[in-house]
């Protein structure tokens, strides 16, 4: 297939590019190079042959009519977002901007170029959503593809309100879209903002690991490599007008998971050992949800996709990668906001 990939250059993204590439797939990879893109993360695939980068930005009307009609894509993957909770704490209006409004204009394009080539039913959108969509659980329970939405971040509204789009622009104009909703990712080329880099690299460094509130949130980890199988599965596989929930059935509470990761580093990194002395609670983020879980019966029963990794050896071999890697992070903690603790509100 010829695949148009938006955010390619981010984690998810260039997981995702770096699969499809190596299935075999023509991927053209639209990405407008934000703070949080990286393009050493496609570097093992840029002289590929079927790999173009384009930088631009999904907001640009002009720029993806260009892309579609030089391109005829078979499929788009839409991954650009912003996508940091702290940052859409204290900067909602460019979550606003991306992922309501980049997506508007993009199902606009999409759509504009399905007509022009007489509406094929074999096209496919793929929106790339997640699962806070779906708000906070209780201590029991999981989320199926009907859950009810009840966003609570600046970030999942602005992500539950471009699901919304997606849907009514299939509803409404026929476009063959299909959705799918992930719980959290982790793995190599993660951004060092997130939680899991942010607590290896404090870890090696020996400074304050920073867990949020008491450490009670739980949320149900999924090895990226994992996600990026699933969404191929999905967008090749998917059903019109259906979505997919996606996920690693592994729950961890933050602060067990934090404690898994000073383990690691004791064994793999000894010379700081024991790690978890820099464990240290802070203020937590306002409107944290406590706890995330997926049911992915779908993807299992209708798919036949499970993940192939387990915590401990995605968390193990995501050290290992941390380690091995110090050029690609070291290169991205200059960047604006990293290593500093944002979203605290008001
Ligand atoms: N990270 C997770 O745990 C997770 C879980 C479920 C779903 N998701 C979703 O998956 C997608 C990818 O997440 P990620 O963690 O890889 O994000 P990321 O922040 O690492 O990457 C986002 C990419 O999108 C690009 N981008 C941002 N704004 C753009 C714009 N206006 N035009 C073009 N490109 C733009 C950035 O340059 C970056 O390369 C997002 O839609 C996110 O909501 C993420």
């Amino acid at each position: 297939m010829k695949l148009l990939v938006t955010g390619g250059a981010g984690f998810i993204g260039s997981a995702v590019v770096r699969q499809a590439v190596a299935a075999g797939h023509q991927v053209i990879n639209l990405d407008a190079l934000t703070y949080a893109a990286c393009l050493d993360n496609v570097a093992s695939v840029a002289d590929a042959p079927g790999y173009t980068f384009v930088q631009g930005d999904i907001r640009d009307s002009a720029l993806l009519e260009t892309v579609f009609a030089d391109h005829a894509p078979d499929a788009v993957m839409h991954l650009a977002a912003e996508s940091h909770v702290d940052r859409s704490i204290d900067g909602p209006g460019a979550f606003i901007d991306t992922n309501v409004i980049g997506t508007y204009t993009l199902l606009q394009a999409a759509r504009r170029f399905w007509d022009r080539q007489g509406r094929p039913e074999a096209f496919r959108f793929h929106h790339i959503s997640t699962d806070e969509v779906f708000g906070s659980l209780g201590a029991t329970g999981q989320f199926t593809e009907d859950t009810a939405y009840d966003p609570r971040s600046p970030y999942s509204a602005s992500k539950a309100a471009s699901d919304h789009l997606v849907m009514a622009w299939h509803h409404t104009y026929g476009l063959p879209v299909v959705l799918s909703n992930c719980s959290n990712n982790y793995g190599p080329y993660h951004f060092p903002e997130k939680l899991i880099p942010v607590v290896i690299l404090n870890a090696l460094a020996g400074r304050p690991i920073p867990v949020y509130g008491a450490g009670e949130n739980v949320r149900d980890w999924l090895y990226v490599k994992d996600h990026a199988d699933a969404l191929l599965t999905v967008v090749t596989r998917g059903a019109v007008g259906r979505s997919y929930n996606i996920g690693g059935e592994n729950e961890a509470r933050n602060i067990d998971l934090v404690r898994m990761i000073c383990d690691l580093m004791d064994e793999m990194a000894p010379a700081g050992a024991p790690h978890d002395r820099l464990i240290t609670f802070v203020t937590d983020r306002p409107g944290h949800d406590l706890r995330y879980a997926i049911n992915p019966a779908r993807m299992r029963g209708e798919m036949g996709w499970r993940p192939s990794v387990t915590l401990e050896e995605g968390l193990r071999r995501t050290v290992r990668w941390y380690l091995d890697n110090p050029n690609w992070w070291q290169a991205l903690q200059d960047r604006d906001g990293v290593g500093q603790r944002l979203g605290v509100g008001p």
